[in-house]
């Protein structure tokens, strides 16, 4: 797609990733207007410091409409990256802020004709259940859920819908079926769903970005979703050792948050992906357990980390 004027929204540009997409975007010539209410699960400490000077901030909620209407005036691409997370148990406003506001969203850019070139929303790897595994016998299958009565027996491997054999994890591809174990995660699903259901009807260019997880400076301490690196940092330098859930073997594919800024502006600035849900990673699994070393390593400390069996549903 070629830009001319090239203004970006950035939905929850305050936050982690919003707030290095809104750097790399104003590095590129971007003009760039950021939507955030400074959530205060996140920003517990008010407006954080990290906001560009170059761009023009406005406090509000993209569950209002009115601020919402105004924020996207004059916009060529929207990068939705707005929303509620964490393993909390209010249903309705996550369902209120990622849910809603997504779909809110759009209504206001069809309804109004707004000439809006582009949205990309911010979507999980959380879309996905267990992920993709490999059975010695099956081969590629898509394991269920484990059953919480089987973690609490403190069997934490992800057998064979099959067999029952034990697998282990592989790269999970884009078209792997999920649909999201936690209400975080429906809702993820329904943003992308929407955002591409939209740009069909609407043929507006759209892009869900399935991120994994994205670790990097700005990190909320007090953001429970956001949590690994920075709770165990926290954890070590304070003596303690790194608590981990299950046995600590599950992996992850851990994705510096400035190579998910430059994923964004790829996805903004090409055609390929439009009308795609597309992972975004490193591409390599970790361990918890390894992470919890390698973050003891570079801290020059040496406390082991420790599994206590607790787990999380989901
Ligand atoms: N961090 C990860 O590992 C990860 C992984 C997958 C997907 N995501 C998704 O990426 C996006 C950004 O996540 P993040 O890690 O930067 O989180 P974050 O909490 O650091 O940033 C989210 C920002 O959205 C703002 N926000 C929340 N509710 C809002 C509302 N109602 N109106 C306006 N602004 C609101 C917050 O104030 C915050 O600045 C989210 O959509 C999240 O679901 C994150
Ligand atoms: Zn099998």
């Amino acid at each position: 797609m070629d830009i001319e004027r090239k203004r970006a929204l950035v939905t929850g540009g305050a936050g982690l990733i919003g707030s290095h997409i809104v750097d790399l975007l104003i590095r590129e010539g971007w003009q760039v207007r950021i939507l955030d209410n400074l959530e205060p699960q996140t920003h517990k400490n008010g407006r954080p410091a990290w906001i560009h000077p170059s761009a023009e901030f406005v406090q509000g909620n993209v569950q209002d409409y009115e601020t919402v209407r105004a924020a996207l005036t004059d916009i060529d691409v929207v990068f939705h990256e707005a929303a509620y997370g964490g393993y909390m148990p209010e249903m309705a406003k996550y369902v209120l802020v990622n849910s809603f506001g997504t779909a809110q969203l759009l209504e206001i850019i069809r309804d109004h004709k707004l000439p809006i070139r582009k949205v990309l929303v911010a979507s999980s790897q959380a879309v996905y259940s267990e992920g993709a595994a490999e059975c010695s016998v099956h081969g590629a299958v898509v394991p269920l859920l484990r059953p919480a009565e089987q973690m609490r027996a403190g069997d934490f491997q992800v057998h064979c819908p099959h067999c029952g054999r034990p697998t282990s994890s592989i790269p999970t591809a884009e078209g792997t079926p999920g649909g999201g174990e936690t209400v975080y995660a429906l809702t993820k699903v329904d943003q992308e769903r929407l955002v591409l259901l939209w740009g069909k009807q609407t043929g507006i260019p759209t892009v869900a970005l399935r991120y994994s997880c994205t670790y990097g400076p700005r990190q909320s301490l007090f953001n429970p979703y956001t949590g690994v690196i920075a709770i165990f940092c926290t954890r070590l330098l304070n003596g303690q050792p790194p608590i981990m859930y299950e046995d600590g073997e599950q992996t992850r594919d851990l994705c510096f948050v400035e190579d998910i800024a430059q994923a964004n502006l790829l996805a903004a600035t090409t055609d390929t992906l439009d009308g795609l849900a597309v992972n975004v990673g490193s591409g390599r699994a970790t361990s918890v357990r390894d992470l919890a070393r390698i973050i003891a390593e570079q801290l020059g400390v040496s406390i082991e980390p420790i599994a206590r069996g607790e787990f999380r549903p989901g």
